[in-house]
């Protein structure tokens, strides 16, 4: 299996505090990454690193970033921007925030597709076909739209259009469907699936929602504290999960009966802040499975076919009802 998408212990520090510690996985062509965590687990971190869009005072400290075996970190900054910003599309949790809401949808989607090299004519013609490719019905009447006059839904197609519009190879979703209600983030599960398959797109989604991991994923990367505690094929994950965090995920999904969209998993005791994580395993202290070597060493993630997890206690020796 070619990877499309390649990453290799990437290390984004914000200021002096270690974010990211260290995450690494890869995502083919036509593939679904998910990327699942508590709030503060570097999700969004990892995403924004890998698309060169840090904030103020981030910045990569380690790692590789290989987009079809090229490491962009290596390039030369406007090279590096120039790559990421037409290879690497990114969709984002709350549309408006994305959107300029004193310009027409359709002159946002054209001025992304100026911005890298189209020409105006092209870039018009161009946006009007992925308006359609969306679901959006008459794309040139939408086009002429301001953002607050479309739905919540029809704004994160636009956005979606946006973004594969330069025809980029990597598309990263952070949790863009937390905000819509359940039949729309439906559809733009579907609409997103539908285009990883036309366009052979390597998808990078990020979420809270394990529902959505079972229906979009092919593979699974679980962060906690800054680093990937397991990655394994969507099935076994679900099936039997190798990280205690992973079982705890996986033991809160909601119920029928308890259903709250978008919840967090409750799993006891605080996440770990990454200025002050613990000398051992950082989920140690929440951990069911802790042993005396959890509080001083941290597990390296490592083999446990069929996937990885970093743990020093594997799935046979855990007590209780673990799984
Ligand atoms: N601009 C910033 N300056 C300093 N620290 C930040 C900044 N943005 C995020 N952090 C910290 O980085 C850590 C990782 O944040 P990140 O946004 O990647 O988490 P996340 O997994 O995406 O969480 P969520 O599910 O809430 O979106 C958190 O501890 C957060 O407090
Ligand atoms: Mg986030």
């Amino acid at each position: 299996m070619s990877s499309v998408l390649r990453v290799e212990g990437l290390r984004t520090a914000i200021g002096d505090v270690e974010i990211v510690r260290g995450v690494g996985f890869a995502v083919a062509a036509g593939e679904t990454l998910a990327v699942v965590g508590e709030s503060g687990s570097g999700k969004s971190m990892t995403a924004l690193s890998i698309a060169g869009l840090l904030p103020r005072g981030g910045r990569v400290v380690g790692g590789e970033v290989l987009l079809e075996g090229r490491d962009v970190l290596a390039l030369p900054e406007a090279r590096r921007r120039a790559v990421r910003g037409a290879e690497i599309g990114m969709i984002y949790q709350d549309p408006m925030t994305s959107l300029n809401p004193l310009t027409r949808v359709g002159a946002q989607v054209a001025e992304g597709l100026t911005a890298h090299g189209w020409t105006k004519v092209r870039a018009r013609s161009r946006t009007l076909e992925v308006l359609a490719e969306v679901g959006l019905p008459s794309p040139a009447a939408i086009a002429r739209l301001y953002p607050h006059q479309l739905s919540g839904g029809m704004r994160q197609r636009v956005l979606i259009a946006a973004a594969i519009a330069p025809r980029p190879k990597v598309l990263i979703a952070d949790e863009p469907t937390t905000a819509l209600d359940v039949t729309i983030q439906q559809q733009i599960l579907d609409v997103v699936a539908r285009l990883r398959d036309e366009y052979g797109l390597a998808v990078v989604w990020i979420t809270h929602d394990l529902g959505v991991v079972a229906r979009i994923a092919d593979e699974v990367l679980v962060m906690y504290a800054g680093r990937a505690v397991e990655r394994a094929s969507v099935r076994p994950l679900f099936a039997a999960p190798a990280h205690p965090y992973t079982a705890g995920l996986l033991r809160s999904i909601p119920t029928p009966a308890t259903v709250h969209r978008g919840a967090l998993p409750q799993i006891g005791g605080i996440p770990a802040a990454p200025s002050g994580l613990p000398a051992g395993c950082p989920f140690a202290p929440r951990c069911p499975q802790r042993i005396g070597r959890c509080e001083h060493e941290e597990p390296p993630l490592t083999d446990r076919s069929p996937g990885h997890a970093a743990c020093w206690v594997s799935p046979e020796h855990w007590a209780g009802e673990a799984r």
